[in-house]
């Protein structure tokens, strides 16, 4: 089997590059431009932005629930699924057929964004029930692509509310878990997983697959944090839980992991962020899992129990408290941590102490930046960072976009439309405002480059011809989709290279296997250290 690594035309950024600090090369922990983040309004995004995924260089599909957003269909009733252009603003209403309500999203190999998943909303006699949806989206250039969905022929074998998926190495979606509203209890519960395309894994032709973990991790295991790790094992952490997966078997690795320490649980409603730290020749591809924030509120109470007070973790040494965290990897190699709350759960419906419908509080309006290479005690940081005066809470989303800039987008902790204290920030009256959020590598001289092939193949050399203002530090790639504080997929790989003596050619080694990066859609960043002399 061909074990291509597909970065799609139209995903590829042609003349992207990314300058950070002045004295990365001498200084490791002060290693990043200290200049202020820049901050702007641009637009709005149609519908409620609960689910967004970067699907080309200039297009953002955004997925919400059904309800009664400002954007419209061409039949007049409302959408919920649009796409974002990033050069005008502009969002066009894309055609669902079933109701994309928490449902998840992954890339093919083949460059296919995959949404699955979703649920009924039983008010509307028009809404299409998600709960076993396939739908697929084929990114193009001319504006004539749609949500291609064919429920009757195309599905799930069973149904999936808050699953997750996972991008695998041989170009396939894993999707895990679902159903039950706010947790999942004993006998509201699907502890299965499947594929797409489907296939036979383990005497289970096409079919769901038990998994003992979902079992295990009762109750709140929506949205699990799942990561495709190097050795090609799946690290999948629910509520307190964590394991190794080899999907190729069906079979939990050894024994399973440490749980989540401190009483925390770090899946929806008690939502964590989670991220795989960047994967580096210099760290030996060794994978490192981070999560962060996350609740110790109990998931055996009833819900109706909980209240505003119930403190949120505060991870390691994180400033503040937060549930529903998005943990953005930029590409100097940090982290941007941005939304959420620092009180209360995610959910809404059946909680206590409710503001509208959901129980979460005290927004967390300052972002947070981690850096990995800097010592302990000293990663989290604020310095410089403008505070949003928008509450991003329940149902709100972010996304690095290619240029590097950090969309922030959504909120909607209620049932529909909402004007409530925590409104839906999409509705007429107060129209959804993204925010980017530009690091302060934006208004740096940027490096450009030529010649990045359609396709790179593994472990195989291609030449960039670049223009460098700057030293070269470093050539990350990313792709990925965000719900829940769940970035699917969300990965940075630094590709080996070698710069010419003369500074014009950039000879780059793809990545070293299929589990390193799966195959699919990537952005390729060249990325270059302001501070170092360009010719030494
Ligand atoms: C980066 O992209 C965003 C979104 O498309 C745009 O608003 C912004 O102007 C761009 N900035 C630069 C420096 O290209
Ligand atoms: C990718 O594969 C899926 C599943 O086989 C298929 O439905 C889709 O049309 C393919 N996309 C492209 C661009 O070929
Ligand atoms: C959660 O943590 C807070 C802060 O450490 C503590 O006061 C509280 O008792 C804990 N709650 C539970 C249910 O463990
Ligand atoms: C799940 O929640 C129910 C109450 O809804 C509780 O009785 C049960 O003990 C919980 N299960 C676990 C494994 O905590």
């Amino acid at each position: 089997m061909l074990l291509s690594f597909l970065s799609l035309g139209s995903l590829v950024l042609q003349v992207a590059g990314i300058t950070t600090d002045p004295t990365f090369s001498q200084l490791q922990d002060q290693a990043f431009v200290a200049g202020n983040w820049g901050l702007t309004q641009p637009g709005t995004t149609g519908v409620s932005a609960m689910q967004l995924a970067v699907v080309s260089e200039s297009t953002v599909i955004i997925l919400d629930k059904t309800e009664n957003n400002p954007l419209k269909l061409v039949d007049g009733r409302a959408a919920w699924v649009s796409e974002l252009d990033l050069n005008t603003n502009q969002v066009c209403a894309l055609n669902a057929k079933t109701n994309t309500f928490c449902a998840t999203g992954s890339f093919l190999g083949n460059g296919t964004f995959v949404s699955s998943g979703g649920t009924v909303n039983a008010n509307d006699p028009t809404d299409g029930a998600g709960f076993q949806a396939i739908r697929l989206f084929t990114p193009c250039t001319d504006g004539t692509c749609d949500i291609v969905e064919d429920p009757t022929q195309l599905h799930l074998t069973s149904n999936r509310w808050y699953p997750s998926s996972v991008r695998l190495d041989d170009g396939s979606v894993m999707i895990y878990e679902g159903i039950g509203p706010f947790h999942n209890g004993i006998g509201i519960n699907n502890p299965t997983y499947e594929f797409f395309p489907p296939k036979n894994i383990n005497g289970f032709n096409g079919v769901k697959i038990p998994n003992q973990f979902l079992v295990d991790a009762l109750n709140a295991t929506h949205f699990p944090i799942m990561v495709l790790l190097p050795s090609g094992n799946i690290f999948i952490a629910a509520n307190q839980q964590a394991m190794l997966f080899n999907w190729r078997n069906d079979a939990e690795v050894g024994q399973r992991l440490p749980g989540i320490p401190n009483g925390i649980r770090v899946t929806s409603p008690f939502s964590a962020g989670a991220v795989l730290l960047p994967l580096t020749p210099e760290n030996n591809y060794t994978p490192e899992v981070m999560i962060c924030g996350g609740s110790n509120v109990s998931d055996a109470i009833d819900p109706l129990q909980l209240n505003i007070l119930s403190n949120t973790c505060v991870c390691s040494s994180m400033p503040q408290p937060r549930v529903m965290p998005e943990l953005i990897l930029l590409p100097d190699g940090r982290i941007l941590i941005v939304n959420g709350a620092q009180t209360g759960v995610a959910g809404f419906g059946d909680v206590g102490d409710k503001i509208g419908q959901s129980n979460a509080d005290h927004p967390a309006l300052t972002p947070v930046i981690y850096d990995p290479s800097a010592a302990f005690g000293c990663r989290f940081s604020s310095e410089g960072m403008p505070a949003s005066n928008i509450p991003r809470m329940y149902h709100s989303t972010s996304s690095l976009t290619p240029n590097g800039s950090v969309l922030l987008a959504g909120s909607n902790p209620n049932g529909g439309v909402s004007t409530e204290k925590y409104p839906s920030e999409y509705s007429l009256l107060l129209p959804d405002l993204n925010y980017l959020y530009s690091p302060p590598y934006m208004f740096q001289p940027r490096p450009t480059y030529t010649g990045l092939p359609a396709t790179i193949d593994y472990n195989s050399q291609f030449k960039l011809s670049v223009d460098l203002p700057f030293n070269l530090l470093d050539i990350p790639s990313d792709c990925s989709f965000a719900t829940h504080g769940v970035h699917m997929d969300q990965r940075y790989l630094k590709l080996k290279s070698i710069l010419s003596l003369d500074r014009r050619t950039l000879t780059v080694t793809g990545p070293p296997s299929a589990t390193h990066y799966p195959p699919g859609p990537a952005y390729l960043y060249v990325v270059t250290n302001a501070g170092s002399e360009l010719w030494p």
